[in-house]
């Protein structure tokens, strides 16, 4: 398998990241995951718009033009024959020899790309909801980015997995209660009378499915507030559901202990036409 390392295509398997990278000691980089279908990335544009901004945002200077990115990213899933799959682009802020958290700006980032087949979901998760379990949000203010600092997220999931569920929900707290942030790598939304709601963009992640989902729900002629969502709605919701890029969209059945029996007509309303929009572009 090939993959795509400052300038040069690459075997995977090749160890050719430097020890001393801030990626790989300090967690000082950014990372996207793209979705292939049909051979064509999803949403190409706004993944490395997200990434880009986020980079301007920390100062890692972003080494290629996206047209360059690209064409890379088209001959590598060739190369690699992943018509239906995944794409992980990771940029660090580069080598530091000297592991020293006063950067210089004369850092080479390291930029990468890697092309996979879909991770193993079982299906049932898309045909009959998932199982999600609650957990503490433990991560710091900067979730605005999707920075690879993700030990709070694998302890998160870890926690699902470990109890058979597919996501976590992560929590936090404010003065009226526990509000649920998102998931371990999914942003989430709920349904009540009709009524379509997901946290605002406050310390959350700006998700690229959360924003065409949004549109989509808009041009359906659904109403969308964007606010902070208390525990209690969330178990009150009539449905409830995650989007990302792996997930798509996927109705929730069951939260911790307690279940969703109603019929999620919304959501299948929803997946119905995401899947038909999706369909347009590939
Ligand atoms: N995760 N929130 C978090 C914390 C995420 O990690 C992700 C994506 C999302 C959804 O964003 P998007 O719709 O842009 O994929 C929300 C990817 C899929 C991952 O870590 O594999």
């Amino acid at each position: 398998m090939r993959a795509f390392l400052n300038g040069k295509f690459v075997d995977r398997k090749e160890k050719i990241i430097r020890l001393e990278d801030s990626g790989l000691t300090f967690a000082d980089g950014l990372f996207e995951v793209l979705r292939i279908i049909n051979g064509i990335p999803l949403f190409f544009d706004d993944h490395i718009n997200r990434m880009k901004k986020s980079a301007e945002y920390f100062n890692i200077s972003f080494p290629y033009e996206i047209e360059y990115i690209k064409n890379v990213l088209r001959e590598l899933i060739e190369t690699n024959e992943i018509y239906d799959g995944e794409v992980y682009i990771e940029l660090t802020r580069g080598t530091d020899l000297f592991r020293e958290h006063k950067y210089q700006k004369s850092y080479e980032p390291t930029f990468f790309i890697l092309t996979s087949p879909l991770r193993n979901i079982d299906p049932k998760n898309w045909e009959s909801g998932a199982s999600v379990f609650t957990y503490p949000d433990l991560r710091h203010t900067l979730c605005e980015h999707k920075t690879i600092n993700l030990l709070p997220n694998v302890l998160a999931k870890n926690y699902a997995y470990n109890r058979g569920g597919y996501e976590a929900l992560m929590y936090r707290k404010d003065s009226k209660g526990k509000y649920i942030t998102e998931g371990g790598s999914s942003n989430y939304f709920i349904v009540k009378d009709r009524v379509i709601y997901t946290p605002e963009i406050d310390n959350i992640l700006p998700g690229i499915t959360r924003e065409k989902v949004i549109q989509l729900s808009k041009t359906m002629g659904y109403s969308v507030v964007e606010k902070r969502v208390y525990l209690d709605e969330v178990f009150e919701a009539d449905e409830i559901f995650l989007v990302s890029t792996v997930s798509k969209i996927m109705s929730i059945k069951k939260i911790d202990h307690t279940l969703f029996d109603g019929p999620p007509l919304i959501t299948k309303d929803l997946i119905q036409r995401f899947n038909e929009f999706i369909n347009l572009l590939i």
